[in-house]
């Protein structure tokens, strides 16, 4: 395991997705404890990629979904499905960008400072076992890009999920 991070914080957007997944699969690999790794996961991610306000996990038990490891304020607990931006991503089976959180029905508004968000489901076979939740400080932050590389953390999370202790 590596324990430690390093992105030219100059590099474009897309190239630091491209430098950080493998340094993330490094951190990870080698470690079987799902706290330690998925709280590794949003930290490499909070402190590499810009204008990243609050990334966290909330893990499904059956109708809700609750906190798991977090970088950033204190958030709200629990989430029933299919309310929030969360829940929708998890009903829909899908992932969900907002541009604008305050346009979002039922948007659940954890911080005032959020303004954007990208909730991307994550599975185990066929069900969403979990959900990675980025929020962002300022409008319209994610794009087709975050989609992209945030799945591709995801199925990283999920195998973390699946063999986790
Ligand atoms: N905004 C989310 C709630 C979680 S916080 O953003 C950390 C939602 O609407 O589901």
């Amino acid at each position: 395991m590596s324990e430690s991070i390093t992105i030219d914080p100059s590099l474009p957007k897309e190239e630091k997705y491209k430098a950080l997944l493998p340094q993330i699969e490094s951190l990870v690999e080698g470690e079987d404890n799902l706290t330690a790794n998925l709280g590794n996961i949003c930290s490499a991610l909070k402190y590499n990629m810009d204008r990243f306000f609050w990334v966290g996990f909330y893990i499904r038990k059956g109708d809700e979904l609750i906190l798991g490891p977090f970088q950033g304020p204190v958030a709200c607990t629990r989430i029933q499905i299919p309310k929030g931006v969360c829940g929708t991503a998890v009903k829909q089976k899908k992932t969900i960008i907002v541009d604008d959180v305050n346009k979002f029905p039922g948007h659940i508004a954890c911080s005032s400072e959020s303004k954007s968000e990208i909730v991307v489901p994550i599975f185990t076979g066929d069900e969403v076992a979990a959900v990675l939740d980025v929020d962002s400080d300022d409008y319209s932050s994610f794009d087709e890009k975050d989609k992209l590389y945030l799945e591709k953390i995801a199925q990283m999370a999920s195998k973390i999920i699946s063999s986790g202790k």
